[in-house]
């Protein structure tokens, strides 16, 4: 996929570096008397400026607390992070709350799954979208109700000025999110993410709101963190893809690399369970069997094991480690025995057993 070969707007980036680099980031919630919950395991990824990068796995996988701990969201008790966050070379984890506060909005914005309870239900769209603008841009009230106006365009809400004076509940869900999205991009952030963006919302105005994150995308070189649970979103969007699963990274590859030749059989469940408009009339999708409550913990094994068809006993008494797969560039697992490569796993398998 096409990168813009200028970036707009923007401070020249130290070539090479990533507008945002998650290394080794842990999260663990911790309540007195209680043992930690890891909810996430020393995950690393990169995304670049004009890129899109997916965070996919199940439910309760730590997706949205990656994202919360990005933005400086985490609440500020009962939760310990470790690891670096670099975003255009500054570890936001050794920033305050208030220089957080200012690059939230300035540089970094975020996109939540209900956009509901991320509106508030008494106070009109406009003033909402014009607050973002007044205090992070400096804009005076009429160039805000202005340029409110034309972002509420810019993401495809119909009469946008007279819809500047509804309260939330008077839109759709759909309109919601585009008033969001709206928001998110009234400061022209370097970095977004949207966390479930299109989840609350019907197949076609999902499909919009995708192709307009992937247009603001290409035209502004924000870098893009898109956060599902549904591999068919990442299909249009992204440009790599981290598959999560109980808080770490199983597979990283490119889209295309992924979709061809899926290595972990946790991702090979997820893109079985896609249906697909060439599979034979009367074939039934297949779900991954089991729940994330059948996990068991990475300090034991692979936490996907006991879910898992191809898992052996080496699989429930080590935690593989994220490796390189020699076949496709940039691609990784985490895995014992992954898919298309039987007759090596038979050796592992049998290796583990003579162990
Ligand atoms: N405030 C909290 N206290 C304790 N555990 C939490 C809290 N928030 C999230 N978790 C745990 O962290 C894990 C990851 O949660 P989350 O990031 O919300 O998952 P996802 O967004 O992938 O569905 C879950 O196991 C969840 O139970
Ligand atoms: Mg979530």
């Amino acid at each position: 996929m096409g990168r813009p070969q200028s970036v707009p707007r923007r401070t020249a980036q130290a070539a090479g570096e990533p507008m945002l680099r998650v290394e080794d980031l842990s999260i663990k919630f911790v309540r007195r008397g209680q043992e930690p919950t890891i909810a996430v395991d020393s995950i690393s990824f990169d995304v670049q400026a004009g890129q899109t990068v997916g965070l996919v796995g199940e439910s309760g996988c730590g997706k949205s607390v990656t994202a919360l701990a990005i933005m400086g969201l985490l609440p500020p008790r009962g939760n310990r992070v470790e690891g670096e966050i670099h975003f255009d070379g500054t570890d936001l984890l050794s920033l305050s709350d208030k220089q957080m506060r200012d690059r939230r909005g300035q540089e970094l914005a975020m996109v939540f799954q209900d956009p509901l309870s991320s509106l508030n239900p008494v106070v009109p769209l406009g003033v909402q979208v014009c607050e973002v603008l007044e205090r992070h841009k400096g804009m005076r009230h009429g160039a805000a109700r202005r340029r409110s106006a034309e972002l509420l365009d810019k993401v495809g809400v119909p009469d946008p000025t007279r819809r500047l004076d509804e309260y939330p509940h008077q839109l759709s869900g759909g309109m919601r999110q585009r008033a969001l999205i709206a928001m998110a991009l009234a400061c022209e952030p370097r970095l977004l993410i949207a966390d479930e963006p299109t989840t609350a919302l019907d197949v076609t105005i999902q499909a919009q709101i995708l192709a307009l994150l992937k247009e603001l995308v290409t035209e502004s070189g924000t870098a893009l963190v898109m956060i599902t649970h549904d591999l068919g979103v990442v299909a249009g969007l992204c440009d790599q893809v981290n598959v999560l699963y109980g808080g770490r990274i199983v597979e990283r590859a490119d889209r295309f690399e992924l979709f061809a030749r899926p290595r972990h059989p946790y991702t090979n469940g997820l893109l079985a369970s896609i249906p697909r408009l060439n599979s034979p009339r009367g074939q039934r999708l297949k779900p991954v069997p089991g729940s994330v409550a059948d996990n068991i913990p990475w300090q034991v094994g692979c936490a996907f094991s006991p879910r898992c068809g191809a898992a052996s006993e080496l699989c429930r008494a080590e935690a593989p480690h994220l490796e390189r797969d020699e076949g496709g560039a940039g691609h990784e697992i985490r895995c014992h025995h992954p898919v298309g490569r039987p007759s090596e796993s038979a050796d592992d398998a049998r290796s583990a057993q003579d162990e």
